[in-house]
């Protein structure tokens, strides 16, 4: 058996989905494959990227617990799952590790491709959704499982996700997406990303869900912080639809100006960006041919995405709009 499944990388729309807002992200030509047989009773997957072997009984109680660490992935998807019998495997992998271009929704979904039968898209997504928070206790958002379980090729997906209803944008040939690495690994994740979800969940109980309030309602917050990160969601939502739109009209000009404000909002209301994050954003949005640039993922280091003419020279990922996770001559859905 062989199962592939993409990263993704954020175009626009970060620490949105949470709250039901939007997001357009898009699957990439990087990812995760495993090839292996299912049988026996144990699930035991090698890894080229990290050390160790994941290696587990069928009936998992406790994925937070497994080791090496990287196997708390493959231990939440095996508990949410349940398979019937296990598998055998080796894991390969194209992409960055934790660069935040979701190495890890791309592990879960191609390890729930490998060893379950579900294949509706959505209960994929939702899955191994659960399994994130579960094994790597990470209180992550929809967005990433998702796009990855139902990408289209050659497309962005802009998700809606409350109703988590989606969209594909179409990505013009005309412009080049790139991700280029800050060089410091993102730290911090679990907490500092739970800290900002209970600051939204904080505005929401004073100006109700953010994905209707208005920026005049936001502004009225007493508390700092709480008004600061209400404000960047409020706003990010915004640039989303403007963001879909100008792609749609081949206005790049402010496709890239909308990329730039966004992460003017993530480093400056909701504090999710690194001076090495900043630093890289400005030197691209200064380099020749690039009509934006801003962190993409949950930010904390990691990689910047970039909204560039074709042959644009940058020191980085060329990323082509890929098709969702699939098993080898199977489609999802
Ligand atoms: C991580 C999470 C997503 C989302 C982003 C920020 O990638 O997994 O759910 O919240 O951060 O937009």
């Amino acid at each position: 058996m062989r199962v592939f499944a993409p990263g993704r990388v954020n175009l626009i729309g970060d620490h949105t989905d949470y709250t039901g807002g939007l997001v357009l992200p898009m699957a990439i030509d990087l990812g995760t494959t495993i090839r292996g047989d299912r049988g026996g009773g144990r699930v035991v997957l090698r890894s080229d990227a990290c050390e160790g072997v994941a290696e587990m009984p069928i009936a998992v109680s406790d994925p937070a617990s497994a080791l090496p660490e990287w196997a708390r992935y493959v231990a939440g998807v095996v508990a949410e799952l349940c398979p019937r019998q296990g598998f055998v495997g080796e894991i390969t992998t194209t992409l960055p590790l934790g660069a935040g271009l979701s190495s890890s929704a791309s592990l879960e979904l191609a390890v729930a491709l490998a060893i379950g039968d579900e294949r509706d898209p959505l209960r994929l997504a939702r899955l191994c959704q659960r399994a994130e928070h579960r094994g790597a206790g990470v209180p992550c958002g929809i967005m990433d499982q998702l796009v990855v379980a139902a990408a289209v090729e050659g497309h962005g997906l802009l998700i809606d996700c409350h109703s988590l209803e989606r969209r594909a944008v179409k990505i013009p040939d005309d412009v080049a997406i790139y991700a280029v690495h800050c060089g410091e690994e993102r730290r911090l994740m679990g907490s500092a990303y739970a800290d900002r979800r209970a600051d939204c969940a904080a505005a929401e109980t004073l100006v109700g869900p953010l994905r209707e309030a208005g920026i005049d309602q936001v502004e009225r917050i007493a508390d700092e912080r709480v008004r600061l990160r209400a404000r960047h969601v409020v706003s990010e939502n915004d640039r989303v639809r403007s963001f879909a739109t100008a792609i749609a009209q081949g206005d790049y000009g402010r496709a890239g100006a909308l990329m730039r404000e966004s992460h003017r909002s993530l480093r400056d209301d909701f504090e999710v960006t690194t001076t090495a994050l900043d630093q890289l954003v400005d030197r691209l949005c200064a380099t020749p041919g690039v009509f934006g640039a801003r962190m993409t993922g949950a930010g904390f280091g990691g990689c910047a995405v970039v909204l560039a003419t074709p042959r644009t020279e940058i020191e980085g990922w060329r990323l082509r709009p890929s098709a969702a996770a699939r098993v080898a001559g199977k489609s999802l859905g």
